[in-house]
């Protein structure tokens, strides 16, 4: 097969080893793959695939399975799948826990599906299984326009909550339309001021936030009674210092976690979250991929610079 290679922290396009299906794994022949932000700190060598994951570039794709591993009953050669993956998405054959694959849901194709999986699971298992955000509540998601947060916007707005986001200006059209009830250009406006403004001061009860330590004081002044933010990302740094005296004052809770880096068991349990709550929501059209452009898998480095310049909307997606 062939698969993309990070050199010199550069991606080259090469043939590769096809990959074999271990006990318990299948291997899916890949029509899409999509690009997520990791995949350039991995370039950079920031970002080291886990033990056991493969070399390539790539957290998620959809294709067909194509072999199963030993122990693997309950799928079937041929079968249209979209996986969640600890890497090896940019590639044209892939092995999988048979735990991550989820069905391409009702009414989309499999290169829509391949912008789903990295998104659903990282933004479910944040927003819905650890913060539990609730109808009636204010989510505020921060870097609306990325493929997380346009995902969020719309996972946000079908559970009933109002939905913030910061973004810049130039997306705000396509956010609202997405379903966020309020924009937020962080460029221009302070967004604490912002929150406060919209919710007659009470705050924002859930924060998904992808900036880290430049944001985290401000997300606590920002916050409601009760409050619960997460930070998925560090766009903004990893060390800050904070006013625990804020955050109690609050009863504020802070949590941080990455998918990639869990057990297969735990990602198994998400992948059966999303498959059970969110893709209904995908089959009924409350929640849809939002795909920016399309590239050849051969020139993912091209996808790659414009996810770098953050002029996107939504997902990037590689075709094989
Ligand atoms: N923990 C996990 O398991 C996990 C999983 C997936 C993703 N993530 C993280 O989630 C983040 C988004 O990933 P992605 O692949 O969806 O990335 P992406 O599409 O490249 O989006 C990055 C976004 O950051 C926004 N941004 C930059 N500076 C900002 C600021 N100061 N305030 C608000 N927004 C700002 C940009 O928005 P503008 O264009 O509006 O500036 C852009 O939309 C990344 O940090 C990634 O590492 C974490």
């Amino acid at each position: 097969m062939h698969a993309i290679v990070i050199e010199d922290k550069q991606l080259r396009w090469t043939e590769a080893p096809d990959p074999q299906p271990g006990p318990g794994e299948v291997v899916i022949d890949v029509t899409a793959a999509a690009v997520n932000r990791a995949d350039l700190l991995q370039r950079q060598g920031h970002y080291p695939p886990p033990p056991g994951a493969p070399a390539y570039p790539g957290l998620e794709c959809s294709g067909v399975v194509s072999a199963l591993g030993p122990g693997v009953d309950d799928h079937h050669v041929g079968e249209r799948v979209c996986a969640l993956l600890a890497g090896g998405g940019y590639a044209e054959r892939v092995a999988v826990p048979a735990g991550q694959l989820l069905p391409v849901p009702v009414g989309l194709s499999l290169v829509e599906a391949a912008a789903l999986p990295e998104v659903a699971c990282t933004v479910w298992s944040t927003v819905v299984a650890h913060d539990r955000l609730r109808a009636g509540e204010t989510f505020l998601v921060h870097g609306g326009g990325s493929g997380i947060g346009t995902f969020a916007v719309q996972l946000g707005r079908a559970l009933g909550a109002t939905v913030l986001v910061t973004a810049r200006s130039a997306k705000h059209e396509r956010l609202r339309a997405l379903g966020a009830d309020h924009t937020i250009d962080y460029r221009e406006q302070d967004f604490v001021q912002v929150v406060h403004e919209v919710t007659d001061g009470r705050g924002a009860d859930v924060v998904l936030d992808i900036i880290g330590a430049k944001y985290l004081a401000r997300n606590v002044e920002a916050l409601a009674t009760g409050g619960r933010i997460s930070v998925i990302g560090f766009q903004g740094g990893a060390r800050a210092e904070l006013d625990l005296g804020a955050l109690m004052a609050k009863r504020g809770t802070i949590w941080s976690a990455s998918l990639r880096a869990r057990p297969v068991a735990d990602k198994a349990r998400i992948v059966a979250g999303v498959r059970d709550q969110v893709w209904p929501l995908v089959a009924a059209g409350l929640v849809k991929p939002i795909i920016h452009a399309t590239f050849p898998l051969a020139e993912a480095a091209e996808a790659q610079r414009v996810m770098e310049s953050s002029d996107h909307l939504g997902k990037l997606v590689l075709l094989r």
